[in-house]
């Protein structure tokens, strides 16, 4: 039996690693710690909160007494921290804020993993949730491998990569069991409509213009979340401590070839003539610091744990829209800030 701390459960992809890890392991216990920030919604998780091996836990991993009471309440056996600011711009905009939960709560549940689990590393994990962003920008050729130096460009990024640090570190001096994976980007249902699949396609829904950065021609290299989810499972699982993976879709696009697939398969769901949703992109200022492109090379966690991509980007791409578009109430939660109403309603009181 286990008892697993997941942090930042509520977002877009801690609410597929909790679903995930209820639904297959019914022996553990899952603790859901979020501090239900703009991005943590528990409209997310309706379709598992009632399951007997599931608790949500409203906190802030910034604050160290929180920190200390819950584990000196819950005695976890592991955490798989995911809780993070995430979004690039917004960093842009308060890199403070960044700084304060990416590293400052890192360091926090660090510490409170150190003390409490002293004794008995070698039967607790912690594992650190990071992003591909930590290895900087790649030109036109190349892959981030493990060994790939860090090179963070935005406040975001060197958030991620300062806690990565911190994990390493952790390993290194108390020997504290850590594993860490790094993930390019994700994409799938439960995506908070700022970043650019979700936004672009409830724009185009709503024939409003579609954002796209400089001239569009930055790359990312796209995970289905639930794929991405599956991974983190796998190496919980079976990787050795102090060990890192990189998690990826060998599946690049360029920002624009990207928004005008997207048109195209929503002029077809939503019966508008070829080319009409294209009309709505719109160019617009760079973000500074803008990287190029990503690409991840997954072949470590293929060769040692076997774990490869599930599902295609046309079949993935295809149910993300048709979730978006079956998901009309979540989507106009989400953006006029009403799921906030969710928790008031269905655990303040609890
Ligand atoms: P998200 O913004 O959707 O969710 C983050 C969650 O963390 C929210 O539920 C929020 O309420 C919670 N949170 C924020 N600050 C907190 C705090 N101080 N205390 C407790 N909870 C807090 O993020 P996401 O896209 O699901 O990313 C999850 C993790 O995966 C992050 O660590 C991110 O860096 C990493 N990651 C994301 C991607 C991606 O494409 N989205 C790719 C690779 C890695
Ligand atoms: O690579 C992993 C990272 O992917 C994660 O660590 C981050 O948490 C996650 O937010 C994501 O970061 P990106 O900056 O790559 O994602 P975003 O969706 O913000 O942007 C994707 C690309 O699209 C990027 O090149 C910027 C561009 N863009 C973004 C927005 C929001 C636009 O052109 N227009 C937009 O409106």
């Amino acid at each position: 039996m286990q008892k697993i701390i997941i942090t930042g459960g509520a977002g877009f992809i801690g609410s597929h690693v909790v679903r995930r890890f209820v639904k297959n392991y019914p022996d553990y216990t899952i603790i859901n710690v979020d501090k239900l920030t703009y991005a943590g919604n528990l409209a997310n998780l309706t379709d598992i909160e009632d399951e007997p091996n599931y608790r949500f836990v409203k906190g802030d991993i910034v604050d160290i007494a929180f920190i200390n009471q819950l584990f000196a309440d819950e005695q976890p056996d592991a955490i798989i921290h995911l809780a993070a600011e995430s979004h690039v711009d917004r960093s842009i905009v308060s890199p403070l804020e960044f700084v304060m939960t990416n590293v400052v709560g890192t360091v926090n549940l660090l510490n409170a993993a150190r003390e409490n689990w002293k004794g008995r590393y070698d039967q607790t994990r912690f594992y650190h949730i990071s992003t591909d962003e930590v290895y900087g920008t790649l030109g036109d050729t190349g892959m981030f491998t493990e060994e790939t130096a860090y090179d963070p460009h935005s406040p975001y990024s060197a958030s991620k990569a300062s806690s990565d640090h911190f994990v390493r570190a952790y390993q290194d001096t108390y020997g504290l069991n850590t594993v860490l994976s790094n993930c390019s980007n994700n994409y799938g249902s439960y995506h908070f409509p700022e970043k650019l699949i979700p936004l672009a396609i409830n724009n185009i829904k709503q024939s409003k213009p579609v954002p796209v950065y400089g001239k569009g021609e930055n790359i990312r290299d796209w995970l289905w979340v639930e794929d991405h989810a599956r991974a983190i499972d796998v190496i919980f699982h079976k990787a050795k401590a102090g060990s890192t993976y990189n998690i990826g879709g060998h599946n690049e696009w360029k920002n624009i070839d990207l928004i005008n697939l997207l048109c195209a398969i929503l002029d077809k769901k939503l019966n508008r003539p070829a080319g009409e949703s294209a009309r709505l992109i719109t160019f617009v200022t760079d973000r500074a610091g803008h990287d190029l492109r990503y690409a991840i090379d997954a072949t470590k966690l293929k060769n040692d744990l076997g774990w490869v991509p599930g599902i295609t980007f046309e079949e993935g791409l295809e149910k993300t829209v048709d979730w978006y578009l079956a998901n009309e109430e979540w989507l106009e939660n989400v953006t006029s800030g009403h799921y906030q109403q969710y928790y008031n309603e269905q655990y303040a009181n609890r």
